[in-house]
């Protein structure tokens, strides 16, 4: 990639649509494979495993307002909402995650906020700040750009 190109083909409308695509088919997937969604389901206050090794890291978060970037199924912001976070808000550019992230919310009985921006265009899709911008396992290679005024 020449890093003087502002569009690189990795980085096209075309590439973010293939990449949606590709995360609406897996959201059926995973909510077929379990992803541990029953246990949030069945305990109000279960946290998915893949968010627990991180939580210290994070503080306390009762009363913050967050952001989870890339959230997926939801199933880490439900988690994160469970820490007593205010409000809570998950970004996401498959609108099929975003559909089951909806249904768990209202099977958990939880207050969460979804939106469906590509996560370059997230900051537009939503009004208010952040105490905590959280993203976790996997979201890397859905971030082909670098960022504004980074040079590689
Ligand atoms: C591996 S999953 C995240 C899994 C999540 N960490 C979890 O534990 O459930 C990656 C998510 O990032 C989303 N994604 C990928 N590229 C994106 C982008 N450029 N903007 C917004 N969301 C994106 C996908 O739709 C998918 O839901």
């Amino acid at each position: 990639m020449d890093s003087a190109d502002p569009q690189p083909a990795a980085a096209s409308p075309e590439w973010f649509d293939d990449n949606r695509r590709n995360w609406d088919d897996r959201a059926a997937v995973h909510v077929a494979s379990g992803y541990g969604i029953q246990d949030l389901i069945d305990a109000p206050q279960a946290i998915p495993d893949t968010l627990a090794p991180g939580l210290p890291h994070l503080g306390d978060l009762t009363g913050a307002s967050l952001i989870h970037l890339q959230c997926h199924l939801g199933t880490d912001t439900i988690g994160l909402k469970r820490q007593g976070a205010g409000r809570v808000v998950g970004v996401d550019l498959s609108g099929e995650s975003l559909h089951r992230a909806r249904q768990l919310v209202t099977e958990c009985r939880a207050d969460i906020e979804y939106v469906e921006p590509n996560v370059y265009a997230a900051r537009a899709a939503f009004d208010g700040e952040f105490d905590v911008v959280f993203s976790t396992l996997g979201v890397l290679c859905g971030c082909p750009m670098s960022p504004p005024g980074h040079r590689s």
